[in-house]
C-alpha cells in the first residue's frame, strides 16, 4: 500500500494534424512500454480546448488520436485508452493542484509563453493553468512513468514540484492514512532516443509542430505514400554529403534531423545510421529515409483511416476505457478528499 506500482500515463492532445513527431516522440513508445508497463493512454480533450477548438472538429480529432494510438499497436483491452474528460477525478483533482502550486512556478512554464504569445492578457485561464491539470492526469493514477517528448520536460518537473508540495503540506493526514513515503510518486520522465525532439522539415532549429502554417514543415499520420515522399524530397539540407560521425552533425541541424528520424523509424541509433550512409549525398538518404517512412507510417495511416470510419466501434473503447480509469482513480480521489479534509466520500 506504500509504494505504489509502476504505472504509466501519458497524453495526447486532439488538437489536429498528428505528426512525425508525436509519433517518434511519443505514441511509438507508449507501445513499446506496454509490454513491462501497465499502461493508461489518454486523449486530453481538456487540454485542447485551451485554446479554442471548433466542436465538430475536436471529437473528430479526439477519434483520430484513439484510432493513431491503436493503429500504432495500442492494446485497448490490455491497456487503457480513453478520453479525458469522461473521468471527471482528472478536473477535480486539478482544482485541488491549482491551490498546490504557486503562481512562481506557473509564471516559469515557458509553453505558457510561447502559446500566448504577446497578447498574454488575452490568453485563456485555462492555458496558464494547464500544467496543473497534467499534474492531475498522471497522479489521479499515482503513475510512476510518464513517456513523452522533449518539450514537457519543463511540465513534468512542475508535476513533481506539486506532488511534492502536496507530500509535504500534508504530511501527517498522509502518514495517518498509512503511506509513510508520502501519497503521489514523484513520476519519472521517460524521454530517449534518437527522436524526442522532431524538427521541422522546413527550419532545422524549429520543432516540428501541429500548428506550423506550412503542411511542408511535418509529416502528418494522415499523409500518403506520394505526399511523404514529397515533403522529404523538399526537406530543407545542406549541400555537403552526410558525415562518418554523430559529432559531424552538430552544426548541421538539417541533417541531423533527418538522420535522428531515419534512426527512430529503423529502432536503431545516430552512430549506427551513420555508419551505413556516413559519405553519401542527401539524394541517396532521402530516397531511402522516404522508403522507410513510408514502410513504417502507411501501415499506421491505412488502420487509422479504416478505424476514424468507424467512429461507433472508437466511442465504445474510449467508453470501456474510461469506465476502467474511473475505477483506477475512484480509491485514490478518496484517499485525497481524506487527506484535504474535504468531508464525505464525493
Ligand atoms: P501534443 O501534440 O502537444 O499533445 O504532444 C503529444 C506528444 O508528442 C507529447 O509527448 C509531445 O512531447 C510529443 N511531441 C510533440 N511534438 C514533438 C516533436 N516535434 N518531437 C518529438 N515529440 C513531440
Ligand atoms: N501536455 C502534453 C502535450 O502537450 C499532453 C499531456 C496532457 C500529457 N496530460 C499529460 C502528457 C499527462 C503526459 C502526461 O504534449
Amino acid at each position: 500500500m506504500t509504494k505504489p506500482a509502476p504505472r504509466v500515463f501519458s497524453g495526447v492532445q486532439p488538437t489536429g494534424n498528428l505528426h512525425l513527431g508525436n509519433y517518434l516522440g511519443a505514441i511509438s513508445r507508449f507501445v513499446t512500454l506496454q509490454d513491462s508497463y501497465e499502461c493508461l493512454y489518454c486523449v486530453v480533450d481538456m487540454h485542447a480546448i485551451t485554446v479554442w477548438q471548433e466542436p465538430r472538429e475536436l471529437r473528430q480529432s479526439t477519434r483520430e488520436v484513439a484510432a493513431a494510438f491503436i493503429a500504432a499497436g495500442i492494446d485497448p483491452k490490455r491497456h487503457i485508452v480513453f478520453n479525458q474528460s469522461q473521468v471527471a477525478a482528472h478536473a477535480e483533482l486539478a482544482w485541488i493542484f491549482n491551490c498546490v502550486a504557486r503562481l512562481g512556478w506557473l509564471n516559469r512554464m515557458t509553453q505558457f509563453k510561447e502559446k500566448a504569445g504577446k497578447d498574454r492578457e488575452n490568453a485563456s485561464v485555462g492555458l496558464y493553468a494547464y500544467p496543473n491539470l497534467m499534474a492531475a492526469d498522471i497522479l489521479a493514477y499515482r503513475a510512476t512513468h510518464v513517456p513523452v517528448g522533449e518539450d514537457q520536460k519543463q511540465h513534468l518537473e512542475l508535476t513533481r514540484d506539486i506532488a511534492q508540495k502536496f507530500n509535504n503540506d500534508f504530511a501527517e493526514e498522509i502518514a495517518a492514512l498509512g503511506y509513510p513515503d508520502g501519497f503521489f510518486p514523484l513520476t519519472e520522465p521517460l524521454i530517449s532516443g534518437p527522436a524526442t525532439r522532431v524538427m521541422s522539415l522546413r527550419d532545422g532549429t524549429k520543432k516540428m509542430s501541429k500548428s506550423d502554417p506550412s503542411d511542408l514543415s511535418r509529416i502528418n499520420l494522415t499523409d500518403d505514400a506520394d505526399t511523404i515522399a514529397r515533403k522529404i524530397r523538399k526537406a530543407k539540407t545542406d549541400p555537403e554529403p552526410l558525415p562518418t560521425e554523430a559529432k559531424g552533425l552538430e552544426t548541421r541541424p538539417e541533417a541531423a534531423n533527418l538522420v535522428g528520424i531515419y534512426a527512430a523509424l529503423a529502432g536503431a541509433d545516430v552512430p549506427a545510421v551513420l555508419n551505413q550512409y556516413g559519405g553519401a549525398q542527401f539524394s541517396i538518404f532521402k530516397q531511402a529515409l522516404i522508403d522507410l517512412a513510408v514502410e513504417k507510417l502507411s501501415p499506421i495511416t491505412g488502420e487509422m483511416k479504416r478505424l476514424v470510419a468507424d467512429p461507433g466501434h472508437i466511442d465504445g473503447i474510449l467508453a470501456d476505457g474510461a469506465d476502467r480509469a474511473r475505477a483506477l482513480a475512484a480509491p485514490i480521489m478518496a484517499d485525497v478528499r481524506k487527506i484535504v479534509g474535504f468531508v464525505g466520500g464525493g
